[in-house]
C-alpha cells in the first residue's frame, strides 16, 4: 500500500494533479476517527488518493466518490483496484452538479471546482446525517485567500473571490456552524446547528 501511495504522490506532482496536502490529510484522518465516521461522500476524486487514504483507516468505512474528468477517473479506477479497496470505495464518473446520488452520509467532503462550492454544499447537504459533518478543502487556496496583495491573474483573482464568498456563506449560514482550520490548504468543518425545541 505504501508503495502505491508514494506512486500516486509522484504521479500527482508530475502531472500537476491537486491532491490533498499531507497536514490537511492527517488532520482529516484524525477527525474521521474521532467522530466515528463510517460513510463519506467525496466530491472530486481526482486519481483516488484521498479516497484510498480515508478508506484504509477502517475496513468498515464506505466511500462514494465522484469525478468528472475522464483521464483522472480512469487513473482512479486503476489506483483503487490496485489498493484492494474496491469493496469500500464506489467511484462514480460524472459531474456532481448533474448527477443524482442516493444515501445518507456521516461526512460530505467537498474537494472539487472551487468556484462551485456553494452549489455543491446546497445540493449535497440534504444527504448529510443529522450529526454529520461537511468538510471543505482548499479554503486558503495556496495562501492567496489570506494574501490578496499577491500578484494574480484575473482568473485567479476571480477564483479567490469565489472562495471568499463561500467562506462568508459558511460564516453566515443559518443552519450550520463552521470551524475554519488552518491545516494543509485550509479546511472548513461544518455541523448542523442544534435547534432548541421550545414548548
Ligand atoms: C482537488 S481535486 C480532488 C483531489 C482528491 N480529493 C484528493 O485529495 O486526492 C478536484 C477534482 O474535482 C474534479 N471536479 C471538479 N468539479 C467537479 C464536478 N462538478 N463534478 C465532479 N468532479 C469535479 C476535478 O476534475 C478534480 O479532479
Amino acid at each position: 500500500m505504501d508503495k502505491l501511495i508514494e506512486e500516486m504522490e509522484r504521479y500527482a506532482r508530475e502531472y500537476d494533479i491537486p491532491i490533498m496536502q499531507k497536514e490537511g490529510l492527517v488532520f482529516f484522518q484524525k477527525l474521521i476517527v474521532e467522530n466515528h465516521i463510517k460513510t463519506i461522500l467525496e466530491i472530486g476524486s481526482a486519481i483516488g488518493y484521498s479516497a484510498i487514504q480515508l478508506a484504509r483507516l477502517d475496513p468498515d468505512m464506505h466511500i462514494v466518490t465522484i469525478e468528472r474528468d475522464d483521464e483522472r477517473y480512469a487513473k482512479a479506477v486503476e489506483n483503487i483496484e490496485r489498493s484492494g479497496l474496491t469493496d469500500q470505495i464506489e467511484l462514480i464518473h460524472g459531474d456532481a452538479l448533474e448527477i443524482d446520488i442516493d444515501g445518507n452520509f456521516d461526512c460530505i467532503f467537498i474537494d472539487a471546482a472551487k468556484a462551485q462550492y456553494i452549489r455543491f454544499f446546497e445540493k449535497y447537504e440534504t444527504l448529510l446525517k443529522e450529526d454529520g459533518i461537511i468538510v471543505s478543502d482548499n479554503l486558503s487556496f495556496h495562501g492567496y485567500v489570506e494574501h490578496p496583495e499577491r500578484k494574480m491573474s484575473r482568473s485567479l483573482r476571480g477564483l479567490v473571490r469565489k472562495i471568499k464568498n463561500y467562506i462568508v456563506y459558511l460564516e453566515n449560514h443559518e443552519k450550520y456552524d463552521t470551524l475554519f482550520i488552518n491545516e494543509g490548504d485550509g479546511l472548513a468543518i461544518s455541523r448542523k446547528k442544534k435547534t432548541n425545541m421550545v414548548e
